[in-house]
């Protein structure tokens, strides 16, 4: 059986930076407020003529070009975004025509801030199973459209961009497992009401709410025990992770997710402090920041996790 190997890998951020400080102006709090609790000391913001495919677009092009291939050899297309340019066709459908790829198959997953982590397990296995050979596995967020401006309990976390990997079948180890996971339990603890059905909030526009505190709880336990079960799935220790790139939700939460893994905080990729929380793109951004400034290399075991609304979280471990 072949295995899925990442080939390439390629990002995207909006030029517009906002601050901590910016937001000090616009609603009740402070960067220090923001900093001590998240971690976050900016974020960068989409532009009106950007949309979640453009960005998308950007990342997926500098993967084809790191992995030395060109648009036309994909077959298969999978977008991890909860702020698509439209409820349809999907996101991937408009970045396939973009890139000018041919007929493959197309399709956005809906997993909020671990779609990129669904999208990896399941391009994994279209490849593993022989149904794909080139596979673009994106995450790509507009969430600045998606939130309430004057909701400090969101709007300061969220953030906007893209990360996109090439996964290509080889003989090579490459994705050695992949864990995902949901409980729809927790559905009014992190959500958008999806205004097409009729659950319009503020008007017209429907905009994320989310039960900070409920989330960190489950988030800290629900992490530590994928964790084990990752390790464990390919009969692996603690010490033989080289790197975490865990989703940037919170520095607190990231850091207890290292501390499970006697992982040193200089082993974990982090982007929480110039990016905030960009949902289904942190994980690929993260990622395409440290191969591309030489931290993670060629053969090195990473372990890659996420937790959001849903809630839904998974898991990868990768060679790479
Ligand atoms: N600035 C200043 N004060 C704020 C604020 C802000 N941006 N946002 C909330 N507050 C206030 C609250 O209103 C509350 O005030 P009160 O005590 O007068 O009622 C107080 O701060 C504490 O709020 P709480 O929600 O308990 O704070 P917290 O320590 O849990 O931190 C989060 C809030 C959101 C930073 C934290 O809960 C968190 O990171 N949760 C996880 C979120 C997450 O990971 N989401 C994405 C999942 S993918």
């Amino acid at each position: 059986m072949a295995n899925a190997k990442i080939t390439g890998t390629g990002s995207y951020l909006p030029k517009e930076i906002r601050t901590n400080k910016g937001f000090e102006s616009m609603i009740d709090t402070t960067d220090e407020w923001i900093y001590a609790r998240t971690g976050i000391k900016q974020r960068h913001v989409i532009a009106d003529s950007e949309t979640c495919s453009s960005m998308a677009e950007i990342a997926a092009t500098q993967a084809l070009e790191a992995a030395g291939i060109s648009a036309s050899e994909i077959d298969l297309i999978i977008i991890g975004t909860s702020s698509p340019d439209r409820v349809f066709p999907s996101t991937a459908c408009i970045l396939q025509d973009k890139l000018g790829v041919g007929d493959c198959a197309a399709f956005d997953v809906q997993a909020a801030c671990s779609g990129f982590i669904y999208g990896l397990g399941i391009a994994n296995q279209f490849i593993r199973a022989g149904g794909a050979k080139k596979a673009l596995v994106i995450g790509s967020e507009a969430n600045s459209r998606i939130l309430d401006m004057s909701d400090r309990s969101t709007c300061v976390i969220f953030g906007d961009g893209a990360g996109a990997v090439v996964l290509e079948s080889s003989e090579e180890e490459g994705v050695l497992s992949t864990h995902l996971h949901s409980d729809g339990s927790h559905q009014d603890v992190l959500y958008i009401n999806n205004p097409i059905a009729g659950q319009k909030q503020d008007g017209e526009q429907a905009y994320m709410t989310m039960l900070g505190n409920d989330v960190y709880k489950v988030a800290v336990k629900t992490l530590g025990r994928i964790v084990d079960e990752t390790l464990d799935a390919n009969g692996m220790q603690k010490s033989d992770v080289d790197w975490l790139i865990p989703h940037q939700a919170n520095i607190r939460i990231i850091a207890s997710v290292a501390k499970k893994l006697n992982m040193p905080m200089e082993k974990v990729i982090l982007t929480i402090e110039e990016q905030g929380n960009t949902s289904a793109a942190s994980i690929p951004l993260a990622l395409d920041k440290a191969v591309r400034d030489g931290r993670i290399k060629q053969g090195q075991t990473v372990l890659m996790e996420a937790f959001g609304g849903g809630f839904v979280w998974g898991s990868a471990l990768v060679k790479m």
